[in-house]
């Protein structure tokens, strides 16, 4: 937990000397990249910066992947589905290739992390140029180089994984970014990939979040997500520095005015943190606290190492301390041996929690995990019932929670404009509720008062308050 280790300043500069003398000719040619990125918030933000060595190197952003010179595939494997697509677009790919030879095309992320699968890709698509894996990410532009000379490259190490500081970052957002204050994971959970393809927890120093925040504020971004597989473990500065403590120093970061986090793991969420939360007023009224199961039979076999009572009292806690506290979650549905009752359990847990959204996901058997080779795998169709059924619940949930809202108002941070009717602003409330509103882009990036006068499926609308 508390080990770091820095990528040494040599590497790092050999990244640096391979974006330089790929640069002028690069740009001099016009050439564009594409990245097409799976899986989560982590992964996102591994992409913007791959993009950020990308504009080191000379490329510009392409606006459609099959315009682009090189394109990439930043994988995920948490489950099934996600490596089913994109094994299917990057077979897709090969005509494209043909048609011109001088495409680069690479794979990299979470999936490309399990050599034996790396390796099975690169064998199976010879025209993929270079397949790295997450540890790799700040070698990206020396591979690159060598993929330009011709070389095809796979490169994957097994190491825990080290930190990179000062990779260029070229962002998609403009008001609202992710900064990420540690890396892999160490809670095994028992379905989970994550431990195996992204190491060790490593953080961050805390200067170096400062150091990158307060840069984010002086560029105007408003909006902070720290982001890291289970953010209340982080333990930065040789151990010495809390998550809460973070917080409370992210608070302080002039022109910074909006500050969330995730993913919270509920055995870590500590009586510190809700305080903090509930002192710090930069931060938001939403927590993403994932129950997984409702039923402590299946919990313990997931090894999450909380009860369903302990998560309901934090759940309570974080409702008593925060107003108008929101929370969002994650469910696994079909997990081994979840019989009946255990489902039953999770449905009655996600009525009493009272979630403002619930991401649902079928229990997929991950290669090399412990519950992969669990008995009693539960029958897909059985699955697929047992989700459905959830959804239906959390949609009636979600209904009588956005009702809630109207006639109150909030503020919102405008993220843009949708004008396919009359022209509405969109941005979310402190607790995560999307709101639409009459409004253009003149109020992008800007703080807004809004009453909220409807609710629709997934968002609300509303008005704007003048003055
Ligand atoms: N670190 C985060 C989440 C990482 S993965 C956390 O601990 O909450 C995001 C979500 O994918 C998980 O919360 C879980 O609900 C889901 N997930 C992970 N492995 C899965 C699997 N094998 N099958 C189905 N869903 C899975
Ligand atoms: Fe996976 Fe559990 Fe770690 Fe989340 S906390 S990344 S679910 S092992
Ligand atoms: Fe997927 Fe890797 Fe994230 S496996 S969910 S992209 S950490």
């Amino acid at each position: 937990m508390l080990r770091k280790t820095a990528v040494p300043d040599e590497e790092l500069e050999k990244g640096r000397q391979a974006a330089l003398r790929l640069h002028d000719d690069i740009s001099f040619r016009g050439l564009s990249y594409f990245i097409e990125s799976y899986g989560c918030q982590m992964n996102d933000h591994d992409a913007e910066k791959l993009a950020g060595m990308l504009h080191a190197c000379g490329y510009r952003r392409a606006e459609e992947k099959l315009k682009a010179d090189l394109i990439l595939f930043n994988t995920c494997c948490v489950r099934e589905h996600a490596e089913l697509r994109v094994f299917g677009n990057i077979g897709a790919l090969k005509k494209r290739k043909e048609e011109n030879p001088s495409l680069i095309v690479g794979v990299c992320g979470c999936m490309m992390q399990q050599k034996d699968v790396a390796e099975k890709l690169f064998k199976r698509f010879p025209f993929v140029d270079l397949v790295f894996g997450t540890h790799e990410l700040h070698r990206f532009p020396a591979l690159l180089e060598s993929a330009l000379n011709g070389e095809r490259t796979l490169s994957v190490t097994q190491s825990d994984g080290e930190i990179a500081e000062g990779l260029p970052v070229e962002r998609s957002g403009r008001f609202q970014t992710n900064v990420t204050i540690m890396y892999g994971c160490d809670n095994f959970c028992s379905y989970c990939i994550v431990p195996y393809v992204r190491g060790r927890e490593r953080s961050r120093d805390s200067a170096d979040i400062l150091g990158e925040i307060k840069a984010l504020a002086e560029a105007g971004f408003k909006e902070i997500t720290l982001l890291g597989q289970n953010v209340n473990s982080y333990r930065g500065d040789g151990g010495q520095t809390s998550f809460a403590r973070l917080l409370r120093m992210a608070n302080s970061v002039e022109g910074i005015e909006r500050l969330r986090f995730m993913t919270s793991h509920p055995k870590d969420l500590s009586m510190e943190l809700i305080q903090t939360m509930a002192d710090c007023k930069k931060v938001c009224n939403h927590i993403h606290l994932p129950v997984q199961s409702g039923s402590d039979r299946v919990l313990k076999r997931m090894n999450r190492g909380y009860t369903r009572e302990k998560y309901l009292s934090l759940v309570k806690a974080l409702r008593e301390s925060v107003e108008g506290m929101e929370l969002t979650t994650d469910i696994i549905v079909g997990f081994p041996g979840e019989t009946e009752e255990d489902f039953l359990d999770t449905l009655s847990l996600v009525r009493e929690a009272g979630f403002s959204a619930a991401y649902t996901f079928m229990y997929s058997p991950r290669n090399g995990t412990s519950a992969a080779r669990m008995d009693e795998q539960v029958d897909k169709a059985v699955k697929k019932g047992r989700l459905e059924r959830l959804n239906r619940l959390q949609a009636e949930l979600l209904r009588q929670n956005n009702e809630r809202y109207v006639g109150k108002s909030g503020t919102v941070l405008v993220e843009g404009c949708d004008r396919r009717t009359t022209p509405m602003a969109y941005g979310k409330l402190t607790s995560f509720k999307m709101v639409y509103f009459p409004g253009d882009e003149t109020l992008e990036g800007q703080l807004k008062r809004v009453r909220i006068t409807k609710t629709q499926s997934n968002s609300l609308l509303g008005e704007l308050i003048e003055g």
